[in-house]
């Protein structure tokens, strides 16, 4: 267990980071919090830390401030969210390299002993996800390098940036790819929501104002795998404390088609069976993806345990409750 550390988290104010500042302060670790959105926007709140600032860590000197005496950095932080705001946001999506390139230099000059980057499943050759089902991805699917356009770049290449400051400095690195994590806290509304959330959301929709229908993006057929964050904050500190330095899948390699997913949040809302009107000319990304578990299993030892139909059954809930008590459609994430 990661314990009495004092350590940096980058990104604090989003939805994984949050939730593995949570982890990290019951483990009784010194956090210090990072976000660019203003303190009233971060996704949840900390009692327990005072430390935190609201900055742009593109800025180096950001960097260097916040790294001062710090034992260990979790870069969880950029600009990002599902496809509707990836595909339509490249430019935005690939700035984000300045984060972790600025803060590998800062962590390098203040000699931080350990390095974590938050990757994606968006790193992975498009050509290896063209088919409904395929087979998981293997880490080394990412190469040859045909990454998701802007967002996946960037998440290839500061992978890479990782291992050179490992290779040429001695810092020691740990990565992730995640693949579609969701739970509560995540975003549901303001067009950065993925395709649990944002399906989650519509189903309640309809189901207050007793309408028949929701739109889905695409022809509904294409699939993914889908983590719940627990299950994601829980491979993360374990591959965090491993000695393992290439990167790691993050994800599910329970398989489903958005159809699929959509028949599970009709059974846990009780709706009766809704229409489904496909939008095609909606960002679709991928054909297909999945995760393939067996490097985790081997290094780590350790696999994911929560049942789609489990996460997205907690999702729901909490959503049900947000909903009911902010009002759907509001934008609370996204202002600054
Ligand atoms: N977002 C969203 N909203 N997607 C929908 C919807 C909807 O209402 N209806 C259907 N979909 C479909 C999308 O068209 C896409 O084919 C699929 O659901 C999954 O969409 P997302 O969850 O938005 O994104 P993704 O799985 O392609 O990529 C996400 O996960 C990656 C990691 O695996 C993104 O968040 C990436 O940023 C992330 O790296």
């Amino acid at each position: 267990m990661i314990k009495n550390k004092k350590i940096l988290v980058v990104g604090a104010g989003g939805f994984i980071g949050g939730h593995l500042v949570k982890r990290l302060l019951n483990d009784e670790n010194f956090i210090i919090a990072t976000d660019i959105k203003p303190k009233e926007y971060w996704f949840q709140d900390f009692e327990k830390t005072k430390n935190y600032y609201s900055m742009d860590m593109k800025e180096i000197d950001n960097c260097r401030k916040v790294t001062k005496n710090v034992d260990y950095v979790f870069n969880m932080a950029c600009n990002m969210g599902g496809m509707g705001f990836i595909e339509n946001n490249k430019a935005e999506c690939m700035q984000s390299v300045l984060i972790n390139t600025n803060l590998l230099i800062a962590s390098k000059e203040n000699k931080i002993k350990r390095y974590f980057f938050s990757s994606s499943a968006c790193a992975y050759n498009k050509n290896k996800q063209q088919d409904v089902f395929i087979k998981g991805l293997k880490e080394k699917d990412a190469y040859p390098a045909d990454p998701e356009d802007g967002y996946g770049w960037e998440k290839l290449f500061s992978e890479r940036m990782c291992r050179h400051f490992m290779e040429d400095y001695g810092i020691e690195i740990r990565i992730a790819r995640y693949h579609n994590i969701y739970g509560p806290f995540g975003t549901y509304d303001g067009g950065r929501e993925k395709a649990p959330a944002a399906l989650c959301r519509k189903i309640i929709n309809a189901k207050k104002n007793n309408e028949d229908k929701i739109d889905v993006w695409g022809d509904g057929k294409q699939t993914r795998s889908f983590l719940y964050i627990d299950d994601c904050i829980e491979g993360t500190i374990r591959l965090f404390e491993s000695d393992y330095s290439e990167p790691v899948n993050i994800g599910s390699d329970e398989q489903v088609s958005i159809n699929q997913m959509i028949d599970i949040i009709e059974n846990i809302s009780k709706v009766k069976k809704l229409k489904r009107d496909y939008q095609l000319d909606k960002p679709k990304g991928v054909r297909g993806r999945s995760s393939n578990n067996d490097l985790v299993k081997e290094v780590l030892n350790w696999s994911y345990e929560i049942k789609l139909k489990d996460g997205l059954k907690k999702t729901f809930d909490w959503m049900s409750n947000e909903i009911s008590k902010r009002g759907s459609n509001i934008n609370r994430f996204t202002k600054s």
